[in-house]
């Protein structure tokens, strides 16, 4: 009975990092000349389904404010140039017109 449960223990540390994997890979943001660029700049702090989470209802405006969020409150490193860009990503693949 005892090596029953320790088995099942193990399994369960198993499925329970098998999970967490699982969401890791599952996050990958659409296919894009600036997919890189965003996915290096954006998930530093968090992991990228937080711009998936936020699309398809955000336009232009909203992602112009979110960008300037992370990078003036939150210390993003973005420059200027790289902002723009992934702005226009957002827009183009994560947004409402
Ligand atoms: C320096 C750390 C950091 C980086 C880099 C960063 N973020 Fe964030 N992001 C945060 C934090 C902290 C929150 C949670 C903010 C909150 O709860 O208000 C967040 C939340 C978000 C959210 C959820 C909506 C919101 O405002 O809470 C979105 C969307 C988002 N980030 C997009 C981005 C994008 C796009 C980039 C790349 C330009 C980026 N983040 C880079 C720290 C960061």
């Amino acid at each position: 009975m005892r090596n029953v449960s320790m088995l099942s223990a193990v399994f369960l540390g198993l499925c329970i990092s098998g999970v967490t994997l699982a969401d890791e890979s599952k996050v990958a943001l659409s296919p894009d000349t600036d997919t890189a660029l965003v996915m290096a700049r954006c998930s530093i702090c968090h992991s990228a389904d937080y711009i998936q989470m936020n699309g398809g209802f955000l336009k232009r405006a909203n992602w112009e404010a979110e960008v300037k969020k992370m990078t003036k409150a939150f210390g993003a490193p973005v420059n200027d140039e790289e902002a723009g860009k992934i702005v226009d990503y957002l827009v183009r693949q994560y947004g409402v017109e």
